[in-house]
Order: C-alpha cells, then sequence, then structure tokens
C-alpha cells in the first residue's frame, strides 16, 4: 500500500483557498478493504509522491487510448463506445495499446466518465463526434432516487478487466479515473454537451439545495467507481472535473469543490495517489489541491513553475504541452516540450502530460517522438533547470 500522509497539505494551499465546506468525510463509507499493492512502481508512482530522488521524467497522456490509434480503431469497428467498455478483454485490450506503442509510464484505464451513471442505471448513450447524450435531462427532485450509490457488483466488468490488466502490466502503474461531479452535472443537468453551462448555473444557483443533493448523490457514484477500481489493483486515480474551469473561483469553492472533495478524501482511504484536472482551471489551481488532491493537473494555459507556486509545495503537478502544438513543425514542437519540462522540474513533482487530452486527428509518430525525447532527454532538462532556480 502507498501511503504517504502529509501533515503539511492542510496548510500549504493557495492564496485565496478557502476551508472545504460540505463535504461530510465522515459518512462516506470505506473504500472496501483498501488496495492490493501489485507490483506497480516507477518514475509516475515517485513523482506523485513528490519522490525527486527520481531522474527519469514519466509520461503519459490523457486520451492516450482512442482513435488517434488505428489499432483502436481496428478493435472498436462495429461496436458501440458504451458496450466497448464493457468487455473486460476488449477494455483491457485498449488499455494496452498505448503503452505497447508508446512505452509511456502509466496506463490509464479505457472506459468513460459517464460509465458509472450507465451502471447505477441512468439512461444515456455516447454518441460519435458529439459526446454524453442523456435519454432525459435532469428535471428536479424526481430524478434524484435514480441517482443511487454505485457498489462494486454495479461494474464486475470493471473490475475483471482492471485484474487482467494489473497482471499484464507488471511494474507500469495502471491509473482508474471517474469524473466529478460538477462535470457530470453538466451533462445530466443539460442532456448533452453544453458551451456555456447555463442550465447547470441556473440550478446551481437557483437550487442550491437540489444541487447539493444531486452532487452528494454525484460524489458517491463516483466515489464508489473509483473504489471499485482501487479494490481491483488500480494504483493511482484520475478525478476529471474537464469543465470546472467554467466556473468563477468563488462559485467553484462553494458548488463544485466540496463534491470533488467529497470523491477524494473516500479515496484517500485506500493511499493511492490522487490527480485532480481540469481545464481552464487557472483561477482554480490552489482550490483543485486543496480539495484532497496529491496531484494537480494543469492545462496549457499556465506554466507548471507558475502553477505549482499556485498550488503550493505539498503537491506534485502534471501536464501541461498545449495539444494544438502536436500538428507544429517537429523542431519547434521538441523546444516546447523541453520547455515543459524545464518548468515542470521547478515543482515538488512533474508527470508530463498534454494540457487536455490527445484530439483525434493526432498523429501517433508525434506523441512517440515526445515520449521517447522525454525519456531521453528529461533527466538532463530536469537537473539543470533545477541548479539554475533556488531549491524550494
Ligand atoms: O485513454 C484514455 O484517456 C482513457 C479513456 C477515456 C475516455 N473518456 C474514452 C473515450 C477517458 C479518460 C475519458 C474521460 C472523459 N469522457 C472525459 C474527461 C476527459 C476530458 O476529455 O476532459 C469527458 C469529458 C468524457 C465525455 C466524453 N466521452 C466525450 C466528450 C467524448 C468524445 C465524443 C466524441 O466522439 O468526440 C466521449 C467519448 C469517448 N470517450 C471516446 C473515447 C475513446 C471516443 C468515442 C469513440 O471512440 O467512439
Amino acid at each position: 500500500m502507498l501511503s504517504h500522509p502529509d501533515p503539511a497539505r492542510e496548510t500549504t494551499a493557495g492564496p485565496g483557498t478557502e476551508p472545504v465546506a460540505g463535504a461530510d468525510p465522515g459518512d462516506v463509507g470505506t473504500a472496501g478493504g483498501g488496495a492490493p499493492s501489485g507490483t506497480a512502481r516507477g518514475p509516475f508512482l515517485a513523482a506523485c509522491r513528490r519522490d525527486q530522488a527520481e531522474d527519469r521524467v514519466p509520461v503519459w497522456f490523457m486520451r492516450q487510448a482512442g482513435r488517434s490509434l488505428p489499432e483502436y480503431r481496428r478493435v472498436r469497428e462495429g461496436i458501440p463506445m458504451l458496450d466497448s467498455c464493457m468487455q473486460p478483454d476488449l477494455v483491457a485490450e485498449i488499455t494496452l495499446q498505448p503503452v505497447r506503442r508508446y512505452g509511456v509510464d502509466a496506463a490509464i484505464f479505457y472506459s468513460d466518465i459517464m460509465v458509472p451513471l450507465k451502471a447505477v442505471g441512468v439512461d444515456l448513450d455516447i454518441v460519435p463526434g458529439r459526446g454524453p447524450v442523456m435519454g432525459h435531462a435532469f428535471a428536479g427532485a424526481a430524478d434524484l432516487p435514480g441517482l443511487r450509490p454505485l457498489v462494486p457488483e454495479d461494474v464486475g466488468y470493471v473490475t475483471e478487466a482492471v485484474q487482467i490488466l494489473v497482471a499484464e502490466l507488471g511494474e507500469t502503474p495502471l491509473i482508474g479515473f471517474a469524473g466529478a461531479p460538477f462535470t457530470l452535472a453538466s451533462y445530466l443537468v443539460e442532456g448533452g454537451p453544453s458551451k456555456d453551462y447555463a442550465r447547470t448555473k441556473a440550478l446551481m444557483v437557483g437550487e442550491p439545495d437540489l444541487w447539493h443533493e444531486l452532487c452528494t448523490r454525484l460524489a458517491d457514484i463516483s466515489a464508489g467507481f473509483l473504489a471499485a477500481q482501487v479494490a481491483a489493483g488500480a494504483s493511482a486515480v484520475q478525478l476529471f472535473d474537464s469543465w470546472a474551469g467554467s466556473l468563477s473561483a468563488a462559485d467553484y469553492a462553494r458548488f463544485a469543490q466540496p463534491y470533488a472533495a467529497r470523491v477524494l478524501q473516500r479515496l484517500g482511504e485506500t493511499g493511492v495517489p490522487r490527480i485532480h484536472f481540469g481545464v481552464g482551471t487557472s483561477e482554480l489551481l490552489g482550490l483543485m489541491g486543496a480539495a484532497g488532491a496529491d496531484v494537480v493537473g494543469v492545462d496549457w494555459r499556465v506554466p507548471l513553475a507558475e502553477a505549482s507556486r499556485r498550488i503550493g509545495p505539498a503537491y506534485a503537478v502534471q501536464g501541461n504541452l498545449d495539444p494544438a502544438l502536436l500538428r507544429a513543425p517537429w523542431p519547434v514542437l521538441a523546444e516546447r516540450v523541453r520547455e515543459v519540462v524545464r518548468s515542470g522540474a521547478l515543482a515538488p513533482g512533474h508527470v508530463f502530460n498534454l494540457g487536455h487530452g490527445v484530439p483525434p486527428d493526432s498523429d501517433p509518430e508525434v506523441l512517440g517522438r515526445i515520449v521517447d525525447l522525454v525519456h531521453t532527454e528529461g533527466p538532463e532538462l530536469r537537473r539543470r533547470a533545477r541548479e539554475g532556480s533556488p531549491a524550494r
């Protein structure tokens, strides 16, 4: 079991960080008996734990499995997205594809943030090219009972797939993941993808009691989904609050952070590192760390050294190459990759990643070159960047 209690944490949240209100860790239950440690080890877990003795810069990519890979398109042919998530052998194969191809330092479980909602009986689909679409949008209190807590038996196919994967992956860690309540609520309330989250925000500020009920239930579903993955052997988790960046810091602190905290606190009992990620969260980084993360995922808008300053020294960072730059000529892109490594070297721990997911039309060759560059040049770039900067 990876355990790294950090007494400094409570006092090191960034400026403007308010105490987490609304979350009640006392009644969220346990994570299901703790995590088997498996054999996972290496630079990814070291970076999450802020172990600076490790020279190798770990790298993986959000959405590394998926449409950018021809081998993915081949095995997914004719199989709807949600069905594919319920077939353990297929899930294991798709999860392993980018690990085999790129030699990344972590695998991310192939699933979707909507799978746990489907698993508790919510009527939804994932429409190619569009995203999650609900059978009917969340309309009020009458829809709450449909959002019951998730138990491991709801996702036996996840347990099975994780077990296959942990055996196959050996020392390479498997990252489990779930969507955070705000982001899940946005799909439920809007009925599908949205640009402005207007209905979601109207519900949030207009009916705060109902919002609280909704997000508390979503937190328990997400926590249950993550707990099932960790109990089966995942050695880290990432909570995606992808759309939290649409909120002001004050609204995030009041309406989103408490529920992300509820999820992260429950996972804290397992001892696995917790990564907390969102897009457009420059103003929220301190709050996202304080919600109970070990690692804060940063998009491309803030350099990692500055992000780390905002989050505080008790946290590692993950990111943050702009995915749009994958199309740039290689010499230019390579220099940007080096810049991310140099900036990340000034944080207490750095996991190289993109600032958001791999775009479906990305060239896998380019991603492979990035992995090689980070692995070959990373240690030296990191050493030099640290030498040139005062110790923190
Ligand atoms: O490799 C990995 O990162 C693991 C797999 C993964 C998927 N979804 C598979 C998927 C992960 C981590 C997710 C998380 C997810 N799903 C998020 C959070 C990450 C983020 O991008 O911010 C969100 C917001 C969703 C919801 C969702 N599901 C969207 C927006 C889409 C894209 C719709 C489209 O077709 O453009 C999906 C579908 C989806 N999830 C695909 C994959 C591989 C594509 C579907 C397909 O291949 O048919």
